[in-house]
């Protein structure tokens, strides 16, 4: 029998979203800054923002091993995770910033969903996911289960 599953998420522009929201983008764009890209020269930024406020930065980090490297997505969830543990991460914005400086869409890999799905299931809340593809189009998905359906349990 074929059956359907149907993913939510929003659109909108810069401009529609809450000021926190922005300002969790502005935080997302400047950790681009801090990326080790030398490899891809694709540079990522996220920036989390805990339940108490805290904002936690990351980007990626290349390796001339490649799979030693991490993405930015990881780098803040583990950053949030190693600091400030038991504190619930309400929200990731992730941005990326192409080899000619460009902003760009970053739409998390497979691996980083999996990572998020954690993070929501230990927090029990849900984790809000914000991908900025151009100031006129941000995705926002209202938790992990949207961007990973049928997440792995035991
Ligand atoms: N990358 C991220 O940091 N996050 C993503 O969502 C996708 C890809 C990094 C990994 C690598 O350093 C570079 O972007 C090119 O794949």
């Amino acid at each position: 029998m074929e059956r359907t599953q149907t993913i939510h998420y929003q659109e909108y522009t810069l401009n529609e979203l809450a000021a926190a929201d922005r300002a969790l983008i502005d935080a997302a764009i400047e950790a681009t800054d801090t990326a080790y890209a030398p490899y891809s020269n694709f540079h990522v930024g996220a920036a989390l923002r805990l339940a108490d406020g805290t904002i936690v930065k990351g980007s990626n980090q290349e390796n001339i091993a490649y799979p030693s490297g991490l993405c930015a997505e990881r780098t803040a969830l583990f950053a949030a995770s190693a600091q400030h543990p038991g504190v619930a991460i309400e929200m990731l914005a992730i941005v990326g910033r192409n080899p000619e400086g460009v902003l760009t869409a970053a739409s998390p890999c497979g691996a980083c969903r999996q990572v998020m799905a954690e993070q929501e299931s230990r927090q029990e809340s849900k984790l809000r996911v914000l991908c900025y593809y151009s100031a006129d189009k941000i995705l926002v998905f209202e938790g992990v289960e949207s961007l990973l359906p049928f997440i792995f349990s035991m």
